[in-house]
C-alpha cells in the first residue's frame, strides 16, 4: 500500500512536468528587435494554428494587395505618411529564419493594426484580428503566404 502511494506521487510529478513543458512550448515571442505596430496587444490565436499558404494567397489578393502591392512587393503611395506603404517582400526587419518567430512578428501587425508615421496618413494598417475582419485561421493562412513569399 505504502509503495503504490509513492509511485502515484512520482507519476503525478512526471505528469505535471510534462504539462508545464507542453504549455511553455506553445508561447512564441516576437523578435524584440523587429518593428512593432503603434497599436498595443499581444500575439493572437493564429499562431497556434497551421496556416495554408494557398488559401492565404487568396485572402492576400483580396484583402492586402491594394495597400501592399501584388505579392507584397509594395510601391503604393501613402500621402500624409512619412513613407510609402511598406512592402512585405522582402520583409527586411521582419524576416526571421525561424518561421515561428517570423510569424509572431507579422501577427502583431495583422491582429492590432498600426498607424504609420506622418502628419495625416491616408492609409493605415487595419486591425484585422481585433476588428474580427479575419478569423484566426485566415490570419494563420495569410501569415503562411507572407512567409512563403520570403522563402530564401
Ligand atoms: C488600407 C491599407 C492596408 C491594408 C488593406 C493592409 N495593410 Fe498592412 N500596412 C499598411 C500600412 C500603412 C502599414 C505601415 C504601418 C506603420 O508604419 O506603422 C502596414 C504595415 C504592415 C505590416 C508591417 C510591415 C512593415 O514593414 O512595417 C505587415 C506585416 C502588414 N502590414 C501586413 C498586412 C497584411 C497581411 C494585410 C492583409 C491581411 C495588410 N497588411 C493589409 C496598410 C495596409
Amino acid at each position: 500500500m505504502k509503495r503504490s502511494k509513492g509511485l502515484l506521487l512520482v507519476l503525478l510529478a512526471v505528469f505535471a512536468i510534462l504539462l508545464l513543458a507542453a504549455c511553455g512550448s506553445t508561447a512564441v515571442t516576437p523578435d524584440p528587435n523587429a518593428p512593432k505596430p503603434s497599436n498595443s496587444g499581444g500575439t493572437g490565436k493564429a499562431l497556434t494554428l497551421t496556416g495554408d499558404p494557398v488559401a492565404g494567397k487568396e485572402i492576400f489578393d483580396r484583402t492586402c494587395a491594394t495597400c501592399h502591392g501584388s505579392e507584397g512587393t509594395g510601391g503604393v503611395e501613402n500621402s500624409g505618411a512619412a513613407e510609402e506603404v511598406p512592402e512585405l517582400k522582402p520583409a527586411d526587419e521582419f524576416y526571421n529564419a525561424d518561421p515561428a518567430v517570423f510569424a509572431a512578428n507579422l501577427d502583431l501587425f495583422i491582429e492590432h493594426g498600426s498607424k504609420p508615421e506622418g502628419d495625416n496618413p491616408t492609409l493605415s494598417m487595419p486591425a484585422f484580428g481585433d476588428d474580427g475582419t479575419l478569423t484566426a485561421q485566415q490570419i494563420a493562412d495569410v501569415i503562411a503566404y507572407v512567409i512563403s513569399l520570403n522563402k530564401k
